[in-house]
C-alpha cells in the first residue's frame, strides 16, 4: 500500500464524530464562542470514511463543506451536541470527541437583542455549567466494547495536565495538543501525544491533521479488534 493509504479496516463499523466549536447564544444576535476551526474533526471523518467507515459527524459551526460519504448533523450550542451525540452513540463502536465544548453557557437568554441604556452599566453576564459530554460518554457506555476518544489542548505541563485529565474523563484515548499563540487553531497542521488509559503514549509528529486522524483509527482500529 503507498503511503497514507491504509486498508478499510473500519468497515462495517459506525463512528462518530464530534467537531467544531460550540456557541453559547446571549441574545439572537450574540454568543460566547471559541476559535476551534473544525478542521481536526473533518480530517478525521474523511479518514474514517476512507478507511470504510459508517460515519456520523456531528458539526458545531465549523462552516466546513460536509466530506462525501458522511452523514452530517448541524448543532450549535452544548447542549445540542450532547444530544446530538448520544443519540448517534447508541450503535457507535467509536466516539471521539473532538469538537471544543463550551464549559460555561449564560444562565439566561434574552429573546429580545440586549440594549444598552443611557447612563447604566451594563448588567453582569452568569454563567453556568455545561454538561460534560466526553466524562458522559465514558461513564455511561452505549455498548460494553466502545471505544471513546477525548481531544485535548493544554499548556505548561502537558503530558501530567493529559495524564489527569485522562483519568478525570474515563476515556480510552486522549489526544493531547500543546498550544500557543500560533499553534493548533486554524492551522493545517498538528502535533500531539496520545495517551492510552492502558499506559500507552504515542508521539505524533508535526504533521498534517490527516496523519494525526489515522493514528487515531489506527488506535481505535487495534482495541476494537
Ligand atoms: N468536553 C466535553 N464536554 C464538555 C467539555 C469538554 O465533552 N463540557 C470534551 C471535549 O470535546 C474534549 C475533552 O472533553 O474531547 C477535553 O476538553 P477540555 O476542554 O480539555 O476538558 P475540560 O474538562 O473542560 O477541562 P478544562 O478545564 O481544562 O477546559
Ligand atoms: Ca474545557
Amino acid at each position: 500500500l503507498a503511503r497514507g493509504v491504509r486498508e478499510p479496516d473500519l468497515t462495517g463499523r459506525h463512528v462518530v464524530i464530534s467537531a467544531g466549536g460550540t456557541r453559547e447564544p446571549l441574545d439572537p444576535v450574540r454568543f460566547l464562542g471559541n476559535r476551534s476551526s473544525g478542521k481536526q474533526g473533518y480530517a478525521l471523518a474523511r479518514t474514517a470514511a476512507a478507511r470504510g467507515a459508517r460515519v456520523t459527524l456531528i458539526a458545531a459551526n465549523a462552516g466546513l463543506p460536509d466530506p462525501a460519504g458522511v452523514d452530517v448533523v448541524p448543532v450549535g450550542t452544548a447542549v445540542q451536541l450532547r444530544e446530538a451525540v448520544l443519540k448517534a452513540a447508541a450503535d457507535a463502536d467509536a466516539v471521539v470527541m473532538a469538537a471544543a465544548v463550551a464549559d460555561f453557557r449564560p444562565q439566561t437568554y434574552a429573546a429580545g437583542k440586549i440594549k444598552k441604556k443611557d447612563g447604566e452599566e451594563p448588567a453582569p453576564v452568569v454563567l453556568v455549567r455545561n454538561p460534560d459530554i466526553l466524562a458522559e460518554l465514558s461513564a455511561d457506555r452505549a455498548r460494553p466494547n466502545q471505544v471513546v476518544v477525548g481531544f485535548a489542548a493544554e499548556t505548561d505541563d502537558v503530558l501530567a495536565n493529559g495524564r489527569t485529565k485522562l483519568r478525570r474523563k474515563g476515556c480510552d484515548l486522549l489526544v493531547v495538543n500543546e498550544v500557543g499563540e500560533r499553534r493548533t487553531f486554524g492551522s493545517e497542521e498538528n502535533e500531539a501525544v496520545v495517551l492510552g488509559a492502558d499506559g500507552s503514549e504515542t508521539p505524533v509528529a508535526h504533521g498534517p491533521k490527516e496523519a494525526l486522524a489515522d493514528i487515531v483509527w489506527d488506535l481505535v482500529a487495534q482495541r476494537l479488534s
